[in-house]
């Protein structure tokens, strides 16, 4: 690969999953104005990212990444946001608490928009369409102008962006995120929980906590570690025109930034080494994610680290590994062996979602909460049994009451799924799941923590 680098490198290259675009001039226009937006992101706020999960790669911190499999344009709205936000921040909290570990917070938010399809085209009623691909590209109705590629759409996609990311941001720094809050949240929620008891140690441990640091006279809202938090965002970036828009030069250091979020990853349906989406991630400074499917080998891995990472930055790359959770075991373990006998610094996060989508006898597709929660466990253990660090998880979640995964304290059921089914592509875990799977993550959490903090073996004479 040469070693020049330009945001617009990538289109000399084979690109995988690109819409076809009628009107190139109509596309060349929008992408021309978007370039003269203003960024999403500081790059300085990029870098930070960076920082914190380069603790996350030496163990000293655990990741949470999650949000809708992709944003809509009709669900746009501040309940939505606030919702999201407030689930996610009590799951943190949990971790947070389990791990005695700070959790470094990404949205899969503010600019998720883009989505991969295993076929371009979908049939129905004897029609044959482009599929969807993401609302930031077309329109989920099965009609031929419905599903045309249409550019105005990115300039939409920018603005909802822009608005999630600003009140996500007020949220996070203005009082909305304060520990004491969260944690009242996540009691009221354990009222209704059918599987309250078993979360009960873990919640009055921090009410506990809590109630221990005001007697010592904190006043919890006061301090800005326990009153805001870091939160921040993160999208595949699939479509990689309105990415190049968003490429700018850090005036700070002079190296070029994807500003159209934190922290962005490549698919596991791009991550050909010849090709475009390779050539882009490899010449952007933030922190990036790589989902790893069970079709990746080992020593392919290793080259693509090699290319995304060839100064071996800790924080730099992060593994997302989705394998389904009857394949975990056989391809986790030899992914870490590669990158332990080459000496890399990675984040290993677990994405238990997307290996684990089957289509429900009632026709719908969706995620057996049983199965999610199998491959994370997997994921622990194999981390365990090779030294490294279980260092994350990736989900794809909702702050609603939806009925798209299965499963979960609340049992929902094959039937139940016509309920509440409002996705616009994968099932996502429910508020109520996520906190689960946040309790049940916690339990693994502490687990590894005990492990680690096994006591020394008697040293005589020291
Ligand atoms: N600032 C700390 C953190 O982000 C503690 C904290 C404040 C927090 N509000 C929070 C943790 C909400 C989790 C959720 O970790
Ligand atoms: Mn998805």
């Amino acid at each position: 690969m040469s070693e020049r680098w330009t945001p617009d490198g990538w289109r000399a290259k084979p690109v995988q999953q690109m819409p076809q675009y009628p009107d190139a001039k109509a596309l060349a226009d929008v992408e021309a104005q978007l370039a003269t937006f203003p960024p999403l992101v500081f790059a300085g706020e990029a870098r930070n990212l960076k920082k914190a999960l380069a603790r996350v790669a030496r163990g000293e911190a655990f990741l949470l990444q999650g949000g809708d499999c992709a944003e809509s344009f009709a669900e746009h709205g501040a309940n939505n946001i606030r919702d999201f936000f407030r689930v996610f921040l009590q799951m943190a909290v949990v971790l947070t608490y389990a791990g005695a570990l700070p959790v470094v917070k990404v949205g899969r938010i503010a600019g998720q928009f883009a989505k991969p399809r295993s076929s371009p085209t979908e049939k129905a009623n004897g029609i044959e369409l482009p599929s969807y691909r993401g609302d930031i590209v077309n329109d989920i109705a099965f009609t031929a102008e419905a599903r045309t590629p249409d550019p105005q759409r990115q300039l939409m996609a920018y603005r909802q962006s822009a608005a999630t990311l600003n009140l996500l941001r007020a949220f996070a720094t203005g009082g909305y995120a304060n520990l004491a809050s969260v944690h009242q949240w996540m009691l009221g929620f354990l009222k209704d929980s059918p599987q309250s008891r078993r979360y009960k140690e873990l919640a009055d441990r921090i009410s506990e906590a809590l109630n221990f640091m005001r007697a010592c006279g904190l006043d919890l809202e006061a301090h800005p570690e326990l009153r805001a938090t870091d939160f921040y965002t993160s999208h595949e970036a699939l479509l990689l025109g309105y990415e190049q828009a968003f490429t700018r030069v850090d005036s700070t250091t002079g190296d070029w930034y994807a500003t159209s979020g934190h922290m962005i990853w490549i698919g596991d349906r791009t991550r050909q080494l010849d090709h475009a989406h390779i050539e882009y991630f490899r010449g952007i400074k933030n922190p990036i994610g790589l989902k790893c499917g069970p079709s990746l080998k080992p020593d392919e891995l290793i080259k693509l680290a090699d290319v995304l990472n060839p100064d071996n930055e800790p924080g730099r790359l992060t593994l997302i590994t989705r394998f389904g959770h009857e394949k975990a075991g056989e391809h986790l373990p030899g992914m870490v062996r590669a990158i332990q006998r080459e000496g890399r610094s990675v984040v290993w996060s677990c994405d238990p979602m997307h290996g684990n989508t089957i289509t429900s006898s009632t026709g719908y597709k969706t995620r057996p909460f049983d199965r999610i929660l199998s491959e994370v466990k997997t994921f622990f253990s194999v981390h365990a049994a090779e030294g490294t660090h279980a260092g994350g998880v990736h989900l794809e979640m909702t702050g609603q009451d939806v009925t798209e995964c299965i499963g979960g304290a609340r049992a929902i059921s094959h039937e139940d799924l016509s309920d509440r089914y409002h996705t616009v592509c994968d099932p996502r875990l429910n508020a109520e799941q996520s906190i689960d799977i946040a309790f049940l993550i916690a339990e693994l959490l502490k687990q590894e923590r005990a492990s680690k903090a096994e006591p020394m073996p008697a040293a005589a004479g020291l």
